[in-house]
């Protein structure tokens, strides 16, 4: 790997951005011995309804996991990021959409934003939504999906986002584990000038057993092409819409009420359905939006991420209309029609912030020059990447080619679980180091403990923990408490697992390493091996299958499966195909395979458990230093899953 020198920060920037080296290090300070007086000061960053009195109600303690900031106050999400701006950006562009197809775009002001939120939660109360209902969405990239979204936080309802590029089999089981009551999605969504049918897959979801909950399905006409109708069932939005009132109060919540439910894989079982609540979660996206991206009052901010993804919640949506930022949505893909779309729409709109992934990143990067083919991209202040590692050489061609050299580029560390950035360069306060995400935000205590807990100091390398909380944290999973004890809270006691691993240099710049438990991050998607596993072998001809990530240029990882067929079933390329083709009906695209091996036999210990270190030492081609292989109880499958490796391609 190269190594490159670090940037500093320009004395314009330091000037310029909410926080200087000194005054980071202050507030640092501040926030992690006095957590109490620091985020009692910035709490007040969103309007209260009520005050808060208490601040910080946290226990780790092995007995009782619980999370409470902010708990006696009251708020109101889509007060925050609509109402609050009507006096002074009412006329302001809330959101520019840029569709698919380059030639539809549309924009909204946050007077025009707050009316359809109105009578958009209207709408879902006359359908007989109640404060504390789950309400699932499965929408494309359109100004309806955050519309939405905002409408439920409106009203108290808990929104449940499904990626619109989930399956029917995928949707299912979302609204079944959170007994979702209305599910509002697109007859058809449109990406890379090809259409997705949401609607049939919705119906389809709703025909599986389990499915239960769901009243109502409204439907946003997208397309306008032929869908299926249930009329006892399916509702068009675009006939509701107009009928109702545009005047809605925002409910008064408690800071602790549910405010989404957005699923996550993680190593075992089903994905998880990650809580986040109300006052905590805001004031730490829009806090983290402010600093990270250095935002602005003026400035034209672009996140490319889905809805889908908790990205997508904090800093598409949440964060920057909470600052009342001018957003831009994208309906499409980053190379659709041609490789310089991005740079396109960041010149269309003189967009002043990128915030993508470092998978779009290293695929526009294969494209050389004509990424940014007839654009000049001079409105660019700062870029962000978030997601998944990003190897130097991408973060360097990131800020020379996109950035012209001249904008910070910000790595920004975090997950599902902490609902906003934890570890990341501040613009005008971080030297960069290209390949690291530098530094904890306000309120972040990382740590790198070892196998057994123990807090390592100085530079190091080992599992990524939090010892403390912060206001954006998940409280819980919802439904199921215990599984979000087990799943942070157990491996090291009095800790917050992230389930990464890190090293830590003599700067004190963490360097994130990857995944050290059995999920995959695949162009930045994060998915579990055990999910794909499952999928495999409900499979007929599938007696067993072991899934493992590889190097992959792009994506960061690739999914390679070795599968194990029943008796009397022979390998064939054919079957590998319909394979691939059932992974990716029962799970979704993300989830398709790039390699599936032939494997007769997995490399198991005596007591019957699969050696994925060695699995995924053959997928990465590395067959020198497989280790000790003692232990497994037929040592004679290794040198069959090495010969069958190269056929694999
Ligand atoms: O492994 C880390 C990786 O993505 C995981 C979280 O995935 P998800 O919950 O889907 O959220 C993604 C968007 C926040 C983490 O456990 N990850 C995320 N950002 C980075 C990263 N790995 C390295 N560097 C990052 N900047």
């Amino acid at each position: 790997m190269a190594e490159y020198k670090t940037i500093p920060v320009s004395d314009d920037l330091a000037s310029n951005a909410w926080a200087d080296d000194a005054l980071y290090r202050k507030m640092y300070q501040e926030s992690v011995i006095n957590p109490e007086g620091f985020w009692r000061e910035h709490g007040e960053r969103i309007h209260w309804f009520k005050p808060y009195t208490r601040v910080k109600d946290v226990s780790y303690d092995d007995h009782r996991i619980e999370i409470k900031w902010f708990q006696d106050g009251t708020t109101n999400v889509s007060w925050n990021c609509l109402d609050r701006h009507l006096e002074e950006k009412g006329d302001q562009v809330a959101i520019y959409w840029e569709g698919d197809n380059p030639k539809h775009s549309s924009q909204i002001s946050y007077r025009e934003l707050h009316e359809r939120v109105c009578r958009f939660a209207n709408v879902l109360k006359s359908q007989g939504v109640r404060r504390g209902d789950v309400i699932a969405v499965y929408m494309p990239m359109v100004v309806e999906a955050s519309i939405a979204m905002l409408a439920c936080t409106r009203i108290g309802a808990i929104h449940s986002v499904i990626f619109a590029g989930f399956s029917p089999e995928a949707v299912a089981g979302r609204v079944i584990d959170s007994h979702a009551k209305i599910l509002i999605t697109a007859d058809e969504g449109v990406r890379g000038g090809k259409t997705i049918p949401l609607k049939a897959n919705v119906d389809e979801a709703l025909t599986h057993t389990g499915v239960k909950s769901i009243e109502k399905v409204i439907v946003f006409q997208k397309t306008g092409n032929r869908i299926a109708w249930y009329k006892h069932r399916d509702i068009w939005w675009h006939e509701l819409e107009p009928l109702a009132s545009p005047h809605c109060e925002a409910r008064e919540m408690d800071a602790e009420s549910p405010l989404f439910i957005l699923y996550t894989s993680g190593s075992t079982g089903k994905p998880k359905g990650v809580l986040h609540t109300t006052g905590g979660y805001l004031v730490y996206a829009s806090m983290t939006h402010q600093y990270v991206f250095n935002y602005k009052d003026g400035d034209v901010y672009w996140c490319n991420a889905d809805v889908g993804w908790i990205t997508g919640h904090s800093y598409v949506v949440y964060g920057p209309l909470c600052n009342g930022a001018t957003i831009v949505m994208h309906e499409g893909l980053p190379n659709y029609p041609s490789v310089s779309r991005i740079s396109e729409i960041v010149d269309k709109y003189q967009i002043n912030t990128l915030y993508t992934a470092p998978t779009a990143i290293r695929a526009l990067m294969a494209h050389g020059q004509d990424v940014i083919k007839n654009t000049n991209r001079t409105s660019l202040k700062l870029l962000g990447s978030v997601g998944e590692p990003i190897n130097p050489e991408a973060w360097m061609w990131y800020r020379k080619t996109i950035g012209q050299d001249k904008c910070p580029v910000v790595d920004t560390w975090w997950q599902t679980e902490t609902g906003g950035i934890m570890i990341t360069p501040l613009p005008g306060a971080t030297p960069l180091k290209p390949g690291s995400a530098t530094r904890p935000f306000f309120g972040v205590l990382p740590a790198i403990v070892d196998g057994l807990g123990n807090i390592q100091e100085g530079p190091c390398e080992g599992n990524l923990v939090m010892i403390d909380s912060w206001p954006g944290q998940a409280r819980t999973v919802y439904g199921n408490h215990d599984r979000f004890v087990h799943t942070y809270f157990s491996k090291f006691k009095g800790m917050y697992f992230t389930g990464d691993g890190a090293r830590r240099d003599e700067d004190g710049y963490y360097w994130i390493t990857g995944r050290v438990d059995d999920v995959l991050n695949v162009a930045g998607h994060r998915m579990g091996t055990a999910e794909i596993e499952s999928a495999m072998v409900s499979h007929s001809h599938v007696a067993e299958a072991a899934v493992v990530g590889y190097p992959h240029e792009i994506k960061g990882q690739g999914i390679y499966v070795y599968v194990t067929l029943n008796k009397g079933v022979s390998y064939s390329e054919e079957l590998a195909g319909e394979l691939r083709d059932w992974v990716r009906r029962e799970i979704g695209p993300i989830a398709t395979p790039d390699i599936i091996q032939n494997a007769p036999g997995l490399p198991k210990t005596r007591s019957g458990k699969i050696m994925r270190r060695i699995l995924r030492q053959i997928a990465a081609g590395e067959f020198e230093n497989l280790g000790d292989t003692s232990t497994l109880a037929d040592p004679s499958v290794i040198d069959q899953l090495i010969d069958n490796r190269e056929a694999a391609g």
